[in-house]
């Protein structure tokens, strides 16, 4: 408001100015046309000047009045200006975030509304999951069969990931899945412009966290925050009716497959392989991450609490994990997702299989 109101006097002012140097122009145009002969006549300094009763008169008061009223407006309009550069500063900065949101948004859009259909296969503008259709050639026989492929929600994203690692993903996409890469270096169609305003808009989806610590100002981005209440709720009953109904063994294994949201909760979609399209090969033997059966996960975390920090907290490019491990951005966070328990009985399931 403070900068559109400094750019509205901006206006006016600009035009006082344009119209005095108009009326100026004109006024010394009509006035200075030469007469025949005149450079003779009225050469400056042949002119008679005005005598010292003229000059030390009304006409040096008028003089001087002009010259307080020039000071009296740098006086005011000095701190005027350091009054309102602070507030146009922060309008400026409110409005390019604002534009860089509406631009991601365009992207994000259905192709028929001119967009790269991010909408349309993560569920809508709102990017609540949805599912993609998409063709798999069995490597063995090269018979290629089409398949639904689970899109996970991402008005999650970055409770799961950091933006850098969200950038890695949109500009490398993940290869041999539906999602394709979108970043010139990934071999797609976006410069680094369109993908940072792609992150704005997908950092405005999000659902807005709970708890955040009072230092921390943002509840879409609030690192301590997590689900709202009644997420959190659809969670845990996802998982206690898919054990009632006899589908899953146990709570461990239901939130291991956790489908809510085209399973951007659960882990199977990237440690089960052909999870995503409905044709689960051995469970958590590994497909995009690797394999979590005791075998594996034993010789990588001894013991168990380090695996359910390292879960929480999901990895970080190049940083260590469990024993030998070096992690390498791509294994999200959960700990704004589940709760500790549950991580703790998916940790157990894995470890008995
Ligand atoms: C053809 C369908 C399709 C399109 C178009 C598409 N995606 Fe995806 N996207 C997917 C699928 C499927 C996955 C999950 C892949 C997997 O199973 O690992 C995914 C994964 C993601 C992820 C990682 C989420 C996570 O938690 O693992 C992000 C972020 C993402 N997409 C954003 C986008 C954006 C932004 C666009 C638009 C530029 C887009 N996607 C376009 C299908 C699509
Ligand atoms: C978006 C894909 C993805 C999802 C979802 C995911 N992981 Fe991972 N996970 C990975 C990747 C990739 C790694 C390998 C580490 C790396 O690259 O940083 C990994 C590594 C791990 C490891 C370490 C394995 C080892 O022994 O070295 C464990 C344990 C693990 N994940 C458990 C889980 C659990 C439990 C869940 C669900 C709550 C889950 N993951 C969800 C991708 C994923």
């Amino acid at each position: 408001m403070f900068a559109s109101l400094t750019v509205s006097l901006g206006y006016i002012l600009l035009a006082v100015i344009a119209v005095g140097f108009i009326l100026y122009a004109i006024a010394s145009r009509t006035s200075a046309r030469p007469e025949l002969g005149s450079e003779i006549e009225l050469a400056a300094n042949r002119k008679p000047y005005y005598d010292d009763e003229v000059l030390e008169g009304r006409r040096l008061e008028r003089v001087q009045f002009i010259g307080l009223l020039f000071l009296v407006v740098s006086v005011i309009g000095l701190p005027l200006y350091w009054i309102l550069e602070p507030s146009r500063q922060e309008g400026a900065l409110a409005y390019s975030d604002k534009r860089a949101i509406g631009w991601g948004k365009d992207l994000f859009k259905v192709t028929s509304e001119g967009g790269f259909n991010c909408a349309g296969c993560h569920g809508g503008m709102k990017g609540s999951g949805g599912v993609a259709a998409y063709a798999i050639t069995d490597p063995k026989t090269n018979l290629v069969t089409s398949v639904n492929w689970n899109a996970p929600a991402v008005n999650t994203v970055f409770y799961r990931f950091s933006e850098d690692e969200v950038r890695f993903i949109l500009v490398y996409g993940r290869p041999f899945s539906p999602m394709s890469p979108w970043g010139l270096a990934g071999g797609g169609p976006m410069n680094a412009q369109q993908i940072d305003t792609l992150i704005a808009y997908l950092t405005s989806i999000q659902i807005p966290r709970v708890g955040c610590a009072a230092n921390e100002s943002n509840p879409l981005t609030c690192p301590t925050g997590t689900l709202p209440e009644d997420k959190m709720a659809e969670i845990a009953q996802s998982a206690l009716s898919a054990v009632d109904s006899g589908r899953y063994g146990s709570l461990g294994e239901a939130l291991y497959n956790l489908d809510l949201d085209s399973g951007a909760y659960s882990c199977a979609r990237c440690h089960t392989s052909g999870w995503s399209y409905g044709d689960p090969g051995k469970t958590a033997q590994g497909a995009m991450g690797p394999n979590l059966t005791a075998g594996a996960t034993a010789s990588h975390f001894p013991n168990e609490a380090d695996q359910i920090a390292f879960i929480t907290k999901g990895s970080e490019l190049g940083k260590k994990f469990g024993l030998q491990g070096q992690g390498s951005g791509r294994m999200p966070a959960f700990g704004n997702l589940l709760t500790q328990e549950q991580i703790k009985l998916i940790v157990e399931y894995v470890r008995s299989l």
